[in-house]
């Protein structure tokens, strides 16, 4: 589908991968409609990207919040008349990795609020209206390479990314059965150099803080922030040239199918999951893992 020219709406757009994706849509000539929670960072990128020429829109969204995200799809149907590209990309992540049994409920619901129900609202609010466009238009969700593959620790993301992975998938399925002009694909990146780590910064105060990390998990993380992974921009580009190109699963990491290849073995094997898949943790937070 080609983009330039035509209407990006992207969640998390303040920082990081979101920041990346309005950077190479404005550099396709985009009009912009960009929503996140954290308000100064908005201001910031909106400024930024008007002052390289981009026609953009800030609107300050909780995408936990339904009410938020259908205001958000009203103000950018008024702006622009339509909205080509939805990328449903905001996401957070916990800063430390534990056992599934050591999560707190407010852990849990912050995390699958932000990137499962995120994704959610996103499709209730837009899908519809985008479906009523003769114009070809396309839904980019964001899951991870951690929608693929699953080893120790961090179970809430996990298990937030696998069900956009599958959520993404069904929707294809459903889109094609009812011949329509939407399309769909899903961004599965491994390790992008972005804020994530600092995830909490966003947290809301009613759903408290994580519990203190251990100095072993200290060391761990330490280890991640020093690692190397792509840029935001670089990240995003993969994904827009991807959408440009037809591609329906997007990767940055080759690991992520050789992981993924790893895990469908094991499936027909009929053994328990290999903690040794490769899979490339978003920075700060997943404990590494070997091969049993
Ligand atoms: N960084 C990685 O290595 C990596 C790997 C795989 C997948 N991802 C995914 O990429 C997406 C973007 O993350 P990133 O790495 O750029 O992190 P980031 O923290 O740099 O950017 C995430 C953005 O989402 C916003 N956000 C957080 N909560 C929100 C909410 N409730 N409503 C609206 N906006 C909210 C933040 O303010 C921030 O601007 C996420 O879905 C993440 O899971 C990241």
């Amino acid at each position: 589908m080609r983009l330039d020219g035509k209407v990006a709406v992207i969640t998390g757009a303040a920082s990081g991968i979101g920041f990346g994706l309005a950077k190479q849509a404005a550099s396709r000539g985009m009009n912009l409609v960009l929503a996140d929670v954290e308000e100064s960072a908005l201001r910031d990128a909106r400024t930024q990207l008007s002052e390289n020429g981009a026609t953009a829109l800030a609107f300050p969204t909780d995408v936990r919040q339904a009410a938020e995200v259908e205001a958000l799809a009203t103000a950018a149907f008024d702006e622009f008349g339509s909205v080509d590209l939805l990328c449903n990309n905001a996401g957070v992540n916990l800063t430390v990795s534990r056992p599934v049994w050591e999560f707190s409920l407010a852990d849990w619901e912050w995390v699958t609020g932000v990137n499962m129900w995120g994704v959610i609202h996103g499709l209730q609010a837009f899908l519809p209206r985008m479906m009523e466009q003769t114009a070809k238009s396309h839904i980019l969700n964001t899951s991870s390479s951690a929608g693929l593959i699953s080893g120790p620790g961090l179970a809430i993301y996990k298990l937030t990314k696998h069900a956009i992975l599958s959520l993404s998938e069904t929707m294809y399925h459903d889109l094609k059965g009812a011949d329509s002009q939407v399309g769909v694909s899903v961004f599965c990146p491994g390790l992008v150099n972005t804020r994530i780590r600092d995830a909490s910064r966003n947290r809301p105060a009613p759903l408290g803080v994580e519990r203190p990390r251990s100095t072993e998990q200290e060391v761990v993380e330490k280890m991640l922030r020093e690692s190397s992974g792509l840029s935001g921009p670089e990240a995003a580009e993969i994904a827009l040239t991807s959408v440009e190109s037809g591609r329906f699963y997007i990767f940055t990491d080759p690991s992520t199918v050789e992981s993924a290849h790893q895990r469908l073995t094991g499936i027909e094997a009929g053994v328990p999951p290999s903690a040794g898949a490769t899979f490339t943790a978003p920075p700060g937070t997943e404990t590494p893992s070997s091969n049993e």
